[in-house]
C-alpha cells in the first residue's frame, strides 16, 4: 500500500514535469456522431462564447490569452471567431485580404495569417477550439460586399456575391489559401463559410431573384469545395437558422432572407446546422424570451429529424439578461439541443475593455457567473 502510493506519487511528479515542459497540444479532430459531437471517441460538449474580435484587433499574444483565459474560465470549450477582414487599404491592426483595384490578396504576414496563427496558439494554450467563420453578409470587416464591389461594380446587388463567377473564384482562393494553412491543426473545431449570409446584405441591394435556393446551392457547393482541400474539419453554415415556412405569420420562419435551415441541414457535406437568436432586433418583441423558447425547441425537432448535431452559436438580449438566458439555458437542456454558443465574450485588457455592443459580458458579472453555471451542467449532460 505504502509502496504503491509513492509509486503513484512519483508517477504523477513524472507527469507533471511533462507537462511543464511541452507546448500545449490538441489531439485529435472533432468529429460528429448522430446529434453529437465527439473527440477522440468520446462526446465533445460545444459549450462557450463568441469573440469575433481576437484575430482583428492587432491583441498582443499576452492579451490574446488573457482573452480565452477569461472564456474559459467560464468552462468554456469552444468559441466562434471571424477568420476574415477584408480591406481595400492595409490596416496597421490586422486584416487577411487586401484588395487593390479588384484584385484581391491574401495578407500571409504578420498581420495577416501570421496573426492568426497566434491567435490558434492562445486558443490552444487553455484547450478551446475554434469555430472560424470565412466572410461576413454584414459590410463589417468587408465582408461579401467587398467581393461584389472590387469585381462586378460598386453598389451592384449583395446577392451576386453567391452566383457570379468572379466573386466565388475570389472566395475560393481565399479559402483555399486560409483553409490549407491549418488543415493539420485539431484547435480548428470548424469552418463555417460565413457570418448570417442573407439575400438581402448592407448595401439593401438585391438582384430580386435570389431567395432560399440560391444559398442553399451556394452552400452545397463551397461546403463541397471546402471538404475536397480538407477531410480532417467539420463545416457549416454559419446562418442564423432561419426556416422557410412561408405561411407561418412570424418573420424569422417566413424564409424571406433566403434561408431554408431544413434543407440546408440535408446537406451532406454541412456536418451541422447553426441557429442564431436575437427575438428584439428580429421584431419579436412581445415576449422575446417566449420567442427564444419556441425557436430552441423547434431546432431541437430539427435536429433529431435530420439526426445531425444542432447549436444555438449566437444569442443575445440586452435586457433582462440572466432571467431570459436561465429559460434558454434550460430549454436547451430539456429539448437535447447539442450545444450553445453566447455573443459574446469580454475581457478587460491593458488596452482597455473589449468592445460592447450591449450584448458582452465581462468576467465576473451575474451573467457570467450564469454563463459558467450552464457550461458545467451542459459538460455533465449525458
Ligand atoms: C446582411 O447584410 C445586409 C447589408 O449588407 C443587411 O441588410 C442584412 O440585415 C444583413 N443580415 C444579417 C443577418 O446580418
Ligand atoms: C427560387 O427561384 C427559382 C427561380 O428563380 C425557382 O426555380 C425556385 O423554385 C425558387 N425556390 C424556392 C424555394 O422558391
Ligand atoms: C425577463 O425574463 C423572464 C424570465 O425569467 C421572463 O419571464 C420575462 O418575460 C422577461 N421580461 C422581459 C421584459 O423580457
Ligand atoms: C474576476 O475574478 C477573478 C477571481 O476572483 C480574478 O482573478 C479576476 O481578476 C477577475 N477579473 C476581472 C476582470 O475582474
Amino acid at each position: 500500500m505504502k509502496f504503491l502510493t509513492r509509486c503513484i506519487l512519483s508517477g504523477s511528479a513524472l507527469l507533471a514535469s511533462i507537462g511543464a515542459q511541452a507546448a500545449p497540444t490538441a489531439s485529435g479532430f472533432v468529429t460528429t456522431s448522430g446529434q453529437s459531437f465527439t473527440l477522440n471517441g468520446a462526446p465533445y460538449t460545444v459549450v462557450g462564447a463568441n469573440s469575433y474580435w481576437v484575430g482583428l484587433m492587432g491583441l498582443s499574444t499576452t492579451q490574446m490569452d488573457q482573452a480565452f483565459a477569461d472564456i474559459a474560465r467560464a468552462g468554456a470549450t469552444t468559441v466562434r471567431t471571424w477568420g476574415f477582414n477584408d480591406v481595400t487599404s492595409p490596416t496597421s491592426t490586422a486584416y487577411y485580404q487586401l484588395w487593390t483595384n479588384g484584385t484581391p490578396t491574401v495578407n500571409t504576414g504578420s498581420t495577416g495569417l501570421g496573426n492568426f496563427d497566434n491567435v490558434i496558439a492562445a486558443a490552444k494554450a487553455h484547450g478551446l477550439r475554434l469555430i472560424v467563420t470565412l466572410t461576413n453578409n454584414w459590410s463589417d470587416y468587408g465582408g461579401m460586399d467587398v467581393y461584389v464591389n472590387e469585381l462586378i461594380g460598386q453598389g451592384q446587388p449583395h446577392d451576386y456575391f453567391y452566383t457570379n463567377s468572379a466573386t466565388q473564384a475570389a472566395y475560393k482562393n481565399y479559402v483555399q489559401t486560409f483553409v490549407s494553412r491549418y488543415v493539420n491543426e485539431p484547435t480548428v473545431m470548424a469552418w463555417e463559410l460565413a457570418n448570417e449570409p442573407r439575400c438581402s446584405g448592407s448595401t439593401g441591394t438585391t438582384s430580386g431573384t435570389c431567395n432560399t435556393t440560391t444559398i442553399t446551392n451556394w452552400a452545397r457547393t463551397m461546403s463541397a469545395y471546402i471538404k475536397s482541400i480538407d477531410s480532417n474539419h467539420l463545416v457549416a453554415i454559419g446562418d442564423e437558422g432561419f426556416f422557410n415556412e412561408p405561411s407561418s405569420p412570424l418573420y424569422p420562419y417566413q424564409g424571406t432572407e433566403g434561408i431554408d435551415f431544413n434543407a440546408n441541414l440535408q446537406i451532406s457535406t454541412l456536418d451541422f446546422g447553426t441557429a442564431h437568436l436575437y427575438p428584439v432586433s428580429w421584431g419579436q418583441t412581445s415576449d422575446p424570451t417566449g420567442f427564444g423558447v419556441q425557436w430552441i425547441s423547434d431546432h431541437a425537432t430539427s435536429q433529431k429529424t435530420y439526426n445531425k448535431p444542432v447549436i444555438l452559436e449566437e444569442f443575445g438580449v440586452t435586457t433582462n439578461m440572466t432571467g431570459t438566458y436561465t429559460q434558454w439555458y434550460s430549454t436547451i437542456l430539456s429539448s437535447g439541443l447539442t450545444g450553445d454558443l453566447i455573443w459574446q465574450a469580454g475581457s478587460y485588457l491593458s488596452s482597455g475593455a473589449t468592445p460592447n455592443d450591449g450584448y458582452t459580458v465581462y468576467p465576473n458579472t451575474s451573467t457570467y457567473a450564469l454563463e459558467t453555471e450552464h457550461a458545467a451542467v451542459l459538460r455533465a449532460r449525458k
